[in-house]
């Protein structure tokens, strides 16, 4: 069955491994007939939420009243029925962009706004070697995901990556697997 999935990515730095990473997935997810949707986050100055709760109440098209840059990512939350998060550890979680972006996912809540996402699955990488470095990200995702009532399904990472390019083709190539049997 195709899927909508958004893709929220949060590398900051083009040709990155976490880049890589998120054009394999879609690669896969597209040639297996999936719509795709890629938000890059890690290149918007995006704001973090103040809790204004004011979201929408602006007009249609202003999720949030102070950021125009969520205005465009918004409608993509509003659409898609899967969430495919790809970010690179900083200080072992997301990139402060893509947590932004996920912050502002309140939005939809305070305005109770279609909320279709019924799934999220986490692609992360990073320089640390050791798989507890990613302990926090994943668990961060899966109190996401049981708060939403989103299907967790699960985490792929890659660690010991640290310069653009020391991703390794066949991590890659499973990666696209994984986007054309998702
Ligand atoms: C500000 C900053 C914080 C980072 N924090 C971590 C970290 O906590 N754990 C880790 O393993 N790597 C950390 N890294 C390294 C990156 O995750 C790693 O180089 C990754 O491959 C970068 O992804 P990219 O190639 O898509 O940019 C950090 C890098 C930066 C710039």
């Amino acid at each position: 069955m195709s899927k909508k999935i958004l893709v929220l990515t949060g590398g900051t730095r083009h040709g990155g491994n976490s880049e890589q990473m998120a054009d394999a997935f879609v690669r896969g997810a597209q040639a297996a007939g999936h719509q795709v949707v890629r938000y890059d986050a890690g290149f918007k100055a995006i704001k973090g939420c103040i809790f204004c709760e004011t979201c929408y109440k602006l007009g249609e098209k202003k999720a949030c009243s102070h950021d125009d840059v969520f205005n465009e990512l918004a409608p993509y939350y509003e659409w898609a029925d899967a969430l495919v998060v790809v970010t690179p550890l900083y200080w072992y979680t997301y990139t402060a962009q893509v947590k932004a972006a996920l912050d502002k996912y309140y939005s939809l809540m305070v305005a109770k706004r279609p909320q279709p996402i019924k799934e999220a699955y986490l692609i992360a990488c990073g320089a640390g070697k050791d798989d507890y470095k990613y302990d926090a990200i994943i668990n961060t995702h899966d109190l996401i995901a049981r708060d939403r009532g989103w299907e967790n399904r699960g985490c792929y990472h890659v660690n010991g990556v640290f310069h653009k390019g020391d991703i390794q083709q066949k991590y890659l190539d499973e990666l696209e697997e994984i986007g054309r049997t998702f």
